[in-house]
């Protein structure tokens, strides 16, 4: 079966990343699924934002978890980016393009899409925020609904993280859940093909598995899922499709589509 393929931070090689245009963009073109990463404000609301900083990716600077989120609305998250700038003649780049994304307006728009959309939730340096990103998390999807989604939910959504103990708090909080445990390097505490109790899906790196070449065969053949990130290179996606992975997340969906035939 074809993998799904999870456009990573939006289609986010053409528009900045976390960015509602990002996502509408790889909607549009036919990604199954949206992976965001989420952190907290310092007065508790979830952004999706990837750096612990804001200086990469928008014209702040300083730690997203010391502002609130109305001082964070008032930054521009996307003229950094090349597919920002205006050409001739056009209209300039819309507030979609620019305005931070909350966790809630990225629901609002996953929900509207009227299709079925997967939506992989990373939460971001769990052991700064406590046990509250996590909460508020489980919180927020119980709110949507999507904690415990019925069968004919159209929004499927999986959280996943680095941490084991994040990952395992969020299985304890909503068990139906599915998670995915995040890996950069191969954690000596986990013998081969397992994964923690709590723990759904396997989410090596791309960089992990060329380095170890039996690790995908191994994750299958102990019968995980495997979610590989992040395929941008025709390289890394023949030798993920050759070893018949379960999700893909690019930051190119659109190649990915085109090289799968859809
Ligand atoms: O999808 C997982 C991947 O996003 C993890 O790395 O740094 O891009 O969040 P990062
Ligand atoms: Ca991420």
């Amino acid at each position: 079966m074809d993998p799904l393929v999870f456009a990573h931070r939006g289609a986010s090689a053409d528009l900045p990343e976390h960015t509602l245009a990002a996502y509408l963009r790889a909607l549009d073109e036919g990604a199954d699924g949206l992976e965001c990463d989420v952190r907290l404000t310092r007065d508790g609301h979830l952004v999706c934002v990837h750096d612990r900083r804001l200086d990469r990716t928008s014209n702040g600077t300083g730690l997203v978890s010391a502002r609130t989120l109305a001082e964070l609305e008032a930054l521009d998250f996307g003229s950094w980016h090349p597919g920002c700038a205006p050409s001739d003649g056009d209209e300039p780049p819309d507030e979609s393009h620019t305005r931070l994304l909350t966790l809630e307006r990225l629901l609002d728009a996953v929900l509207a899409a009227g299709r079925p959309v997967r939506l992989l939730i990373e939460t971001k340096h769990p052991s700064r925020y406590g046990r509250d990103v996590e909460r508020r998390l489980v919180a927020l999807l119980r709110r949507y609904g999507l904690a415990e989604p019925g069968p004919d939910s159209p929004v499927r959504v999986t959280v996943m993280s680095f941490s084991p103990l994040a990952v395992r708090r969020v299985h304890d909080l909503a068990p139906g859940l599915p998670t995915v445990l995040l890996l950069d390097v191969l954690p000596r505490w986990l013998p081969p093909g397992r994964l923690p109790s709590g723990t759904r899906i396997a989410g090596p790196g791309v960089g992990l598995v060329r380095s170890r070449p039996r690790l995908l065969p191994t994750l299958r053949a102990a019968g995980n899922q495997v979610y590989v990130w992040t395929v941008n290179k025709p390289a890394d996606l023949e030798l993920v499709l050759d070893a018949g992975v379960d999700g893909i997340i690019t930051d190119r969906p659109a190649h990915t589509l085109a090289r799968l035939g859809r």
